[in-house]
């Protein structure tokens, strides 16, 4: 773990310097290297930076709060979309990183937070993949044109998930295709747990990118 400033707890692993990084939000009660081996696998060559959620709710690590009544805190939200947006540039920077949009990879909470800041801030990222996500904000986040246009946006979603309802699942992925983006879902019978199958589907269909060929440039 390394810390930056008050609030910024993350780890970091180096990679390919002309590589896009790969930010990693894990999900509810997690930590920042939760998504490390995973990042690792799809993105092997790829610098890893794995943030820590800023805030603590019973006693778990999130990125947003809840209310009191158990609905997602809108003002918490959008603080913590904008703290997101300020670690990851902070971040780039100390770690002498680019400072283009990274690839994200989020699961669950860590996913929301990431997809809703995309839906209401444009390309904050240039492709993502959001590991059993749903949408946070009602009604979901709507922009003019498509301001998404182009960026590559995989999702994935378990039937049998008890946490995010499929009408919540949909409204995040019809959030996507309404700004534009290269939207591609991928569904299972399992239920809100990471499966090897669904990062076994990742992987097949990041294949179709390829990163810049750079044999020198290893850090
Ligand atoms: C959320 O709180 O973002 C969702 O309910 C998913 C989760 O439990 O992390």
């Amino acid at each position: 773990m390394a810390q930056l400033g008050d609030d910024i707890f993350y780890t970091y692993r180096p990679g390919r310097a002309n590589y896009s990084p790969v930010l990693l939000l894990h999900g509810t009660g997690g930590e920042e290297t939760d998504l490390l081996d995973i990042g690792a696998g799809l993105f092997p060559d790829s610098p890893l930076i794995g943030l820590r959620g800023r805030i603590q709710e019973n006693g778990q690590t999130r990125y947003f709060r809840h209310t009191p009544t158990g609905g997602f805190d809108a003002q918490d939200l959008v603080a913590g979309e904008k703290w997101l947006l300020t670690s990851m540039v902070a971040l780039l920077k100390h770690l002498d990183l680019p400072a283009a949009p990274p690839i994200v990879i989020g699961y669950s909470n860590g996913a929301n937070i990431a997809a809703d800041l995309m839906l209401r801030g444009g390309p904050v990222f240039h492709a993502a993949i959001l590991l059993h996500p749903m949408a946070v904000s009602d009604p979901v986040p709507k922009r003019d044109n498509t301001p998404l246009a182009g960026i590559p946006v995989w999702l994935s979603h378990g039937r049998d998930d008890r946490i995010v309802p499929v009408p919540t699942f949909n409204a995040l992925v019809q959030g996507f295709i309404d700004q534009g983006a290269q939207v591609f879902t991928h569904a299972s019978d399992a239920g809100h747990q990471i499966t090897l199958q669904e990062i076994e589907g990742a992987r097949l269909w990041l294949d179709r990118f390829e990163q810049p060929d750079d044999t020198e440039g290893k850090q």
